[in-house]
């Protein structure tokens, strides 16, 4: 099925390594802890485009669209330029980089925290102990801003990689890094004592490169694509069978119901309900459901939904 709709010109980007002008740009992580889920979530808003390692462009074969890899630290500067048109960067590098550039959505992926450690079993136990001592990371500028915010005169130390063994080192006493699991900290005999940022994968652009330009409609139509597929990601469908006696108790378990599906069964007296549920609920729901007189419960993935 040819996707494409619209009048925008496919151009000569069919080429593997040429960038096209007439198509929207997104630049991507081309390896690190965004790279893989970044590729995932365009796939699965149905692009369709090869990726090998190594490679800096792909042109996808069924939207106006080709992926730009790159280091992650570049994708608000090549935003800002206009060399891409869209990005996917993690909301610190963004916030690392300032620049003039719009945060469109937040992706759900990349969730992890930029905190302030220190060694576990050390003398430094709150923030106030942090005066005068040396940090160190590699977001300078956003923990500048943080310190400023809370009124502490440190010493930033910038290093660009490895920030969690400074303490070790005797270059920092205390670390300011990015936190996912929290293993790295544990590794190094670091424990938390402050979050100065949360941070996930999001979509930037530039908002004046966009305006008035031919790629605006397939941006958005981009943008409510990402929406569809996101909203999906945090929902289950579930199909059981109730009584139809039992409709009104099951009914309160089921809030998100904006219109339910309700089909008779073959059977006398019941019926089949179809409902989307929040992921994260639906194994409460499931239990309060049975418990409830819901028979055969059936639980699918859902891909898109489009409100
Ligand atoms: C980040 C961060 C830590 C690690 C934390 O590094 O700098 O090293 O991840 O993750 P964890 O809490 O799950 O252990 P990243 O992998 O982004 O690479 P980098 O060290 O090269 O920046
Ligand atoms: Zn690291």
């Amino acid at each position: 099925m040819n996707e494409f709709q619209g009048d925008l010109p496919r151009g000569s980007g069919e080429s593997p390594s040429v960038p096209s002008p007439e198509r929207i740009r997104i630049a991507v992580q081309r390896r690190g802890r965004l790279a893989k889920c970044s590729l995932d979530l365009l796939q699965s808003i149905g692009l369709d485009f090869d990726y090998h390692e190594g490679r800096l462009f792909a042109p996808c074969s069924n939207f106006p669209l080709e992926l730009l890899f790159v280091r992650d630290d570049d994708i608000p500067q090549l935003v800002q330029d206009g060399v891409a048109d869209l990005g996917i960067a993690g909301r610190n590098v963004v916030e690392e980089k300032g620049g003039d550039v719009e945060c469109l959505e937040s992706l759900g992926f990349g969730i992890c925290s930029l905190k302030i450690a220190v060694r576990a079993g050390g003398p430094l136990a709150t923030l106030t102990d942090l005066e005068g001592k040396r940090i160190a990371t590699s977001h300078p500028s956003i923990l500048f801003r943080y310190l400023k915010e809370k009124g502490l005169d440190s010493t930033v130390v910038e290093i660009s990689g490895s920030v969690e063994i400074t303490p070790i080192l005797n270059v920092a006493d205390a670390v300011c890094d990015l936190v996912s699991t929290g293993s790295t900290l544990k590794m190094n005999g670091l424990r938390p004592l402050a979050t100065v940022l949360e941070s996930e994968a999001v979509l930037i652009s530039h908002p004046n490169q966009r305006e008035g330009k031919q790629k605006e409609p397939f941006i958005e139509r981009l943008r409510a694509r990402l929406r569809s597929c996101l909203r999906a990601r945090k929902m289950r469908y579930l199909m059981m069978n109730v009584r139809r006696s039992d409709w009104d108790s099951l009914k309160k378990v089921l809030p998100n119901l904006s219109s339910p599906t309700v089909v008779p069964l073959a059977r006398p007296g019941w019926i089949a309900i179809h409902s989307a549920v929040p992921e994260k609920a639906v194994w409460n729901t499931i239990e309060e459901l049975t418990r409830r007189g819901a028979r055969d419960i059936l639980s699918v993935p859902v891909d898109i939904m489009v409100p």
